[in-house]
């Protein structure tokens, strides 16, 4: 019997659009093979591209065809055309909708350092081979949606602006248990990160973790760290590390670093999971790249699509349980980049410099090889 999915790609701005059609390539890839799974796809526009179209960042319409989806994958978002969009639609508005709507709360940003590029790192090789961590962020709380969040002008004339760092025991809770339920399929070490020493939403972070460390994780090993020693710790030994959970703002920070360690913006996926649903036991989900919509590079064919491809075998796994389909997607990226294929953003030296689409087609033609 085949299990039909509904998939909603979102390509967005810049280079989304290009990484999104490789994606589409794979899509098309696993549908013509008799699987146990059909992909049904339908697409929508998201960020300046559907400000353009519709004067808002993410239609009512395109909110509800990703709240219907089993799997939502992003592109990117922004570019200096959008610079003067009034605040509430500006491009990322649309996102940070969909993530906040959905209740996509987990954010699952992994870290993972391919062989082929340990040289492309700003690090050296030896503390980057190898590499495999886990960033949790916290998704939908935090100083992204806290209120107040305003500029108001002072009686003075002068000026002053509010964003307000929020968190409940449920939030914290819900996003520890993510964090340790990951940390026993891999390493089974969670460092959570804060900064109890200045915040009280750190207090109440390291307190709730603590609790449901005790309660529901004691198998797990469980470190504080506070969020600034954790930045520097993971540029002077990122291999002590295998799960990190953080809060919005945390997150955001430490993730960018995280990924740069691995030799570049263009190669993490990320997956942005809600809460399983009580019937079904699915969750909502959206899997975009770690990178941004590179308006520099937009348009030209140069943007690296792996993040994005990866992004989609994140989907395979945690949408869909194709946890096969999933090892060959990562397993083709591998074997592309073993055979010297480089984007731009990763080129080196002896490499073959190579477009989006001789990537994408290129990791096409090696899945098509695992899978045969
Ligand atoms: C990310 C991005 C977003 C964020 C922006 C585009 C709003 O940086 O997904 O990390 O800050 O969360
Ligand atoms: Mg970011």
């Amino acid at each position: 019997m085949t299990t039909h999915a509904a998939l909603l790609l979102l390509p967005g701005d810049g280079i989304g659009i290009e990484t999104i059609a490789e994606v589409e390539r794979l899509i098309a890839f696993f549908n013509a093979k008799s699987n146990a799974i059909k992909f049904d796809v339908e697409r929508d526009l998201v960020g300046g591209s559907a400000y353009d179209a519709h004067g808002v960042a993410i239609t009512d319409a395109a909110m509800a065809k990703a709240a219907k989806a089993d799997a939502v994958i992003f592109g990117a978002v922004g570019g200096p055309k959008w610079d003067k969009v009034p605040y509430e639609h500006r491009p990322e508005a649309g996102l940070l909708r969909l993530r906040k709507d959905l209740d996509l709360f987990a954010n699952l940003r992994p870290a993972i350092c391919y062989p082929a590029l340990a040289d492309a790192s700003s690090l050296k090789r030896e503390l980057v081979e190898g590499l495999d961590i886990m960033i949790v962020r916290e998704l939908t709380g935090g100083v992204y949606f806290g209120e107040p969040k305003e500029i108001v002008t002072l009686e003075d004339g002068s000026k002053r602006a509010v964003d307000t760092q929020l968190y409940t025991s449920r939030e914290i809770d819900r996003i520890a248990r993510v964090a340790f339920d990951l940390a026993r399929k891999r390493g089974n070490k969670v460092h959570s990160a804060e900064k109890r020493n200045v915040m009280k939403t750190g207090i109440l972070w390291n307190q709730v973790v603590t609790d449901v460390h005790r309660s529901y994780a004691p198998d797990v090993a469980l470190e504080h760290i506070l969020a600034d020693n954790c930045a520097m710790q993971l540029i002077r030994n990122p291999k002590q590390f295998d799960v990190i959970v953080t809060d919005n703002l945390f997150g955001d920070v430490l993730s960018d670093e995280a990924a740069m360690m691995t030799g570049s913006l263009g190669m993490l996926p990320s997956a942005s999971l809600g809460a399983p649903d009580a019937k079904t036991g699915r969750r909502k989900a959206l899997y975009e790249p770690v990178h941004g919509s590179a308006p520099d590079i937009a348009g030209k064919g140069l943007a690296n699509p792996i993040a994005t491809i990866a992004s989609f075998a994140m989907a395979l796994r945690y949408s869909f349980d194709l946890i096969k389909e999933a090892e060959l997607v990562e397993k083709a990226i591998a074997r592309v980049l073993d055979q010297g294929l480089r984007t731009g953003d990763i080129m080196q030296a002896g490499m073959k410099n190579v477009g989006t689409s001789e990537m994408g087609a290129a990791i096409e033609g090696e899945l098509r090889a695992l899978a045969a």
